[in-house]
């Protein structure tokens, strides 16, 4: 077998088999394990060697099929290690869509329903979100790069106030860009920075305790210090270790004062405007100037899935816009290409339209409210629990604590809960990664799985403690 052209009549062939497939791996998904004790060989057991002649689609299909061991139940309810959501039935099937159209989301022009779609999943996201309706935005590939897209319209707006177009010739003869945040400010954003020129290391974090949370008093300080000079601050709605908030509303205040542009990294905190019992905690985000959230976290959209909003969305024309005789122009609909890092992209929208409409605002606040719960539900079953103690308050969807059974000594817990890290992964009944907060060694599981029930949190407990045991036993041994 070689040239494709020879397999046109096999394509419908092709699908159904992938998407029996499909089916049977999402059949168990509720109850299987997240890691399958065959995923490293499954992984390595894919043909390495490129082939002079390919074998066709069917056998590579079977190939790819027989080696599905290797991809973790990552959107199944019991994974949650880092902040990973899973596919909802309508997100999942518009993505195949996505594919199969294979649309090009630049322009208008490239693809109507793509563009349409982005501009009104953009539109209800504002909505579910309480969010201006005037703001603009695009969808990235996640929130590292929508908040690279948000910092890079926060950049030309800033050397503007120098009175010097960045985009147009670099950074010469500006002072360095000052950015201010808590100590909460998360590695993407930072990786953003050094992408956009400005660089890592010129963050301020103003932390006022081991934990990370704002020291507003310093920050306006510093503020101060810049003589009225222009900033950029960032605010962080939804931290990781255990899903604390900055106070938006009070960086907001300081933005105002000081005449600082207000950056907010919502990447799945930005989902508690969603629900009333949650909104308080990511109040003031309407005052910002930008604000971003991924898509493949808690509104549970395929990967790669992110959006920014920017209250101007003008300023994205500054880094992003691109033009050649041969392409399209902004007309009636934006051309996203041009406001955002990529020119040629995928239909991103097309998954997020259907998801939204599939379930609506109601849906979202319902799912939202369960992960809340659940988490309280966690944090009580540690509370319960002798050999665990919580570590942090569980604002939001995110529990964070470590094992810590009777009698272990205090500078043992490290290396114990490090350990534990390992076998819980090895395990792979639930998935659970370790972090360090406050400077020790912590487990930060994160609920933002459609799927996810009480069941599955209660599981999580009962392995955790289950492995910890025996590890003290093999240690007693
Ligand atoms: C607060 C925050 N910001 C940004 C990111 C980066 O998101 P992504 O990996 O989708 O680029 C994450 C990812 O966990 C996050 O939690």
């Amino acid at each position: 077998m070689s040239d494709p052209i020879r397999e046109r009549r096999l394509v419908g062939e092709t699908l159904r088999r992938a998407a029996d497939a499909a089916q049977r791996y999402l059949a168990d998904i509720d109850q299987a394990r997240v890691r399958q004790p065959g995923a490293d060989a499954a992984a390595a057991g894919l043909d390495r060697i490129f082939p002079e002649q390919g074998d066709g689609a069917l056998a590579t299909i079977d190939a790819l099929v027989g080696a599905s061991d290797g991809a973790l139940r990552a959107s199944g309810p019991r994974f949650f290690h880092w902040v990973i959501g899973g596919d909802t039935p309508a997100a999942l099937a518009a993505d195949w869509l996505t594919s199969a159209w294979d649309q090009n989301a630049a322009a208008y022009d490239s693809t109507p329903i793509g563009t349409v779609c982005e501009e009104l999943s953009l539109e209800w996201l504002k909505e579910l979100f309480r969010l201006p309706a005037s703001w603009g935005g695009v969808l990235t590939t996640g929130a590292t790069m929508a908040n690279f897209t948000a910092l890079a319209a926060a950049r030309t707006w800033w050397a503007r106030r120098h009175g010097v177009d960045v985009d147009a010739r670099g950074f010469a003869g500006l002072p360095a860009v000052p950015v201010l945040s808590s100590g909460y400010i998360h590695p993407s954003a930072t990786k953003a920075l050094a992408m956009l020129g400005i660089g890592r290391e010129t963050v301020r974090r103003f932390a006022r305790d081991d934990i990370g949370r704002i020291d507003l008093g310093a920050m306006e300080g510093a503020l101060r210090e810049l003589g009225g000079g222009p900033a950029i601050m960032v605010g962080n709605a939804g931290e990781v270790n255990a899903g604390d908030f900055d106070p938006i509303d009070a960086i907001a205040d300081l933005a105002e004062k000081y005449d600082a542009w207000l950056h907010v990294d919502g990447a799945f905190g930005l989902f508690a405007r969603a629900t009333p019992k949650a909104a308080h905690l990511a109040s003031g985000v309407e005052r910002a100037h930008s604000v971003i959230a991924d898509g493949h976290k808690w509104l549970n959209v395929p990967y790669d899935s992110g959006f920014a909003f920017v209250r101007d969305a003008a300023l994205l024309a500054g880094a992003f816009a691109i033009g050649a005789a041969y392409l399209p122009k902004p007309g009636e609909h934006p051309m996203f290409g041009a406001m955002g890092p990529e020119a040629s992209r995928r239909a991103r929208g097309i998954a997020i339209w259907a998801t939204l409409r599939a379930y609506g605002r109601k849906g979202y606040q319902e799912m939202v409210e369960r992960h809340l719960d659940l988490a309280q539900h966690l944090a009580r079953r540690v509370d319960e629990a002798p050999d665990l103690e919580r570590l942090a308050d569980a604002p939001l969807n995110i529990v964070c604590f470590r094992y810590r059974p009777k009698g272990a000594k205090a500078d043992e817990l490290d290396a114990l809960n490090l350990r534990l890290g390992a076998e819980l992964l090895a395990d792979g009944r639930v998935y659970a990664g370790t972090t360090r907060y406050r400077g020790v060694v912590a487990f930060r599981p994160a609920i933002v799985n459609w799927r996810t029930m009480e069941a599955d949190v209660d599981l999580l407990v009962d392995v955790v403690r289950e492995l910890g045991t025996r590890l003290g036993a093999a240690a007693a041994v």
